[in-house]
């Protein structure tokens, strides 16, 4: 796989979600961020939703949990139909066991650290995930500045994932735009989320395809 993008639908017009999700129809992912007021200072959708989103979605299912009790959680969302499911690690009683879920339940297994979560604590895991999220944003809001100090953090899940001569895919959320995209793909990372600069964009078909293209050219 190459750059592939996740536009958020945190910045669509909720009162119109399947028109908004298919002005993204050139996206690798559709990312839905699912919060419950506690593992963050704000709600936004459950299980029924995104079950709906998924049967009209063109893209796959990209869910980001940002709640607590993954545990019992995160399987309940790739049984709604996520193609892949993301999980809080400051959440995770047992992260290698909601993985495990994942993965049996057909889904791709993904795990997500906050600013403040260094990488070490899943450098030994890795081989359970097929995503490691690293938060550009404290999580909860869209539209925040991305946080450069997170690149080494993608850098070392890079390193780490090619010493083990495995492709662990390295998701970047928060911040991500065209002044920030190039940083992040340089530091290994090839999975984006970026929900107000594709929404916001006049035309946010092509503003996903210009931000996969800076990608790659940063890369290459
Ligand atoms: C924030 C969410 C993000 C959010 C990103 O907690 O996880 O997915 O939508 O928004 P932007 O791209 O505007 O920073
Ligand atoms: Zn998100």
């Amino acid at each position: 796989m190459g750059m592939q993008i996740a536009p958020s639908i945190l910045s669509a017009d909720f009162a119109n979600l399947e028109s908004e999700i298919v002005k993204v129809d050139t996206a690798d992912w559709l990312h839905v961020d699912v919060m419950d007021g506690h593992f963050v200072p704000n709600l936004t959708l459950g299980l029924p939703v995104v079950e709906r989103i998924a049967e009209v979605s063109p893209m796959p299912i990209d869910a980001h949990l940002m709640i607590e009790n993954p545990d019992h959680w995160a399987p309940r969302y790739a049984e709604a139909g996520a193609a892949s499911v993301t999980f809080h690690y400051e959440a995770a009683k047992d992260p290698r066991a909601i993985a495990r879920d994942l993965r049996r339940l057909g889904a791709r297994a993904s795990v997500a650290l906050k600013p403040g979560t260094p990488v070490d604590v899943i450098l030994d895991d890795l081989v359970e995930f097929d995503m490691v999220l690293v938060m550009t944003v404290e999580p909860g809001f869209g539209g925040q500045a991305f946080m450069p100090d997170m690149m080494s953090k993608v850098s070392t899940l890079r390193h780490a994932s090619d010493a083990a001569d495995r492709h662990l895919w390295i998701q970047t959320d928060g911040g991500i735009a065209r002044d920030t995209i190039e940083t992040v793909a340089r530091a290994g990372g090839d999975v984006f989320v970026a929900g107000s600069a594709v929404y916001g964009a006049a035309d946010p078909a092509a503003e996903v395809n210009a931000l996969r293209a800076l990608a790659a050219a940063a890369r290459a």
